[in-house]
């Protein structure tokens, strides 16, 4: 037993410094997108669109894709002749807007549009990877009130067995409707705060949402908003597609670190083994930009010492979760070392 818990040890740090030595390369992957994006109203859309001729990469959109409800003839006429023309590389997600279509089912008119890269109409939540990240698409429909995302709901208790089952170092999950927000227009969305606990439970490290039609930038925190520059998410918002600009407060919320709302532009995200930049491209003529860099989160998963994963005939297996950096995890686990030779001792 103690032979299994120093070997456990030894591949664990090894796991983790082999992460942390893992270069950048400008191969690694590319997400590119924003949300709140076509209308025929007006042509900001097509502004935002031509930033995306000249960024390869996956595209992402954050819902509310084509107002004013998301129908058919709107996305054919409003969102086809722009961001449609990178439909083949995109992963969207859905917003309240798509829910205005309610026949003949639920935002009928995205789905019929994306088509199978929408996932399950009845469900609209998927996931994907992009390289070393795991990538989650939440659908938070009508504020929620459509498929649900409390606790113990099937979207939730989804996105926990998805996190389980995709234990990867870095993970990203988007969706329309903002944990945290300092826009005057929706702000913030408590409801969200289940998803994001499921997703800091699980080590996740970056959340992308729209709705709020302008750009923030979160520093890292807890899903209940309390700074965590350890293994908090970074939220971004990108409601900049194009639809218009909602004022951001004059006061911006705790952890808010960087706010605009008056630039249409994407968010560009480059995706390495173990860490991430980010890169707002304003569309042309536009003066706001916001770059930089972080790490992902290493442990991956709950915190908490020794989980039992399976018991068979004879057998038990167990998982060590560690906490944090490879300091915190030489601390614990060899707390649990101790306690096991004492046992067996
Ligand atoms: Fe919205």
């Amino acid at each position: 037993m103690k032979r299994m818990l120093i070997g456990a040890l030894l591949a664990l740090i090894a796991i983790t410094l082999a992460e942390e030595s893992t270069p950048a390369l400008a191969t690694d992957p590319v997400l590119v997108g924003a949300g709140d994006i076509s209308t025929c109203a007006n042509t900001n859309d097509s502004d935002t669109e031509l930033l995306l001729d000249s960024i390869a990469g996956t595209v992402f959109t954050l819902g509310d894709n084509a107002y004013e409800t998301g129908s058919t003839t709107e996305y054919n006429s409003c969102y086809e002749p722009t961001w449609g023309q990178h439909k083949v590389r995109t992963k969207p997600s859905p917003g309240n807007h798509e829910y205005y279509t309610t026949s003949p089912s639920p935002a009928a008119g995205y789905y019929g549009y994306f088509g199978a890269a929408a996932g399950d109409p009845s469900k609209g939540y998927y996931s994907y990877d992009a390289g070393a990240w795991h990538v989650i698409v939440i659908n938070t429909n009508d504020s929620c009130n459509i498929i649900s995302c409390a606790a113990g709901s099937a979207q939730e208790q989804w996105l926990r067995a998805d996190l389980a089952a995709n234990r990867t170092t870095c993970t990203l999950a988007y969706w329309h409707h903002p944990r945290f927000s300092s826009s005057s227009v929706h702000g913030s969305q408590a409801y969200m705060q289940p998803i994001w606990q499921a997703l800091y439970d699980f080590g996740a490290d970056v959340v992308l949402s729209g709705h709020t039609h302008n750009y923030e930038r979160f520093a890292k925190q807890t899903p209940a908003g309390v700074a965590d520059p350890v293994r908090g998410i970074r939220e971004f918002v990108v409601g900049t597609g194009g639809r218009s600009h909602y004022a951001i407060i004059p006061t911006p919320i705790a952890n808010s670190e960087v706010q605009n709302d008056d630039t249409y532009g994407v968010l560009k995200l480059s995706l390495h083994a173990s860490s991430y930049d980010w890169e707002f491209v304003p569309v042309a003529g536009g003066a706001f930009t916001d770059t930089g860099s972080d790490t992902c989160f290493a442990g991956p998963h709950e915190v908490g010492g020794l989980t039992e994963l399976a018991t068979g005939a004879g057998q038990r297996s167990f998982e060590l979760a560690w906490f944090v950096a490879a300091a915190g995890l030489v601390v614990v686990v060899a707390v649990s070392l101790l306690m096991a030779r004492r046992r067996t001792g």
